[in-house]
């Protein structure tokens, strides 16, 4: 059971890695929404402390949810998946 709503597992499969573990998405996925389908809800640490940050407010404001596409950082919940992308866990904010 993948969690995702019906039918929407129709769309072509894209296939990329987290921190070297392989992810399986849909093409449309924002890279958030296909991480945490994975089980992977934090994406980064905060620079301050070390804590866990992921998807906070899900539509670009909070910067919260950054991660490292192909050495560009780039919000994960704006950013939608390509086959082949590598994406690391993001930076400080
Ligand atoms: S979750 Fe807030 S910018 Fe992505």
């Amino acid at each position: 059971m993948s969690g995702r709503i019906a039918g929407l597992g129709d769309r072509e499969l894209v296939v990329f890695t987290f921190d070297d573990q392989e992810v399986n998405a849909r093409q449309g996925d924002t890279i958030a929404m296909a991480l945490w389908a994975h089980g992977q809800v934090t994406v980064r640490n905060s620079s301050s402390e070390g804590q866990p940050r992921g998807v906070l407010c899900n539509m670009g404001i909070c910067y919260d949810c950054l991660v490292v596409v192909d050495g560009v950082t780039v919000r994960s919940c704006t950013t939608l998946v390509k086959p082949g992308m590598t994406v690391g866990r993001g930076g400080k904010s």
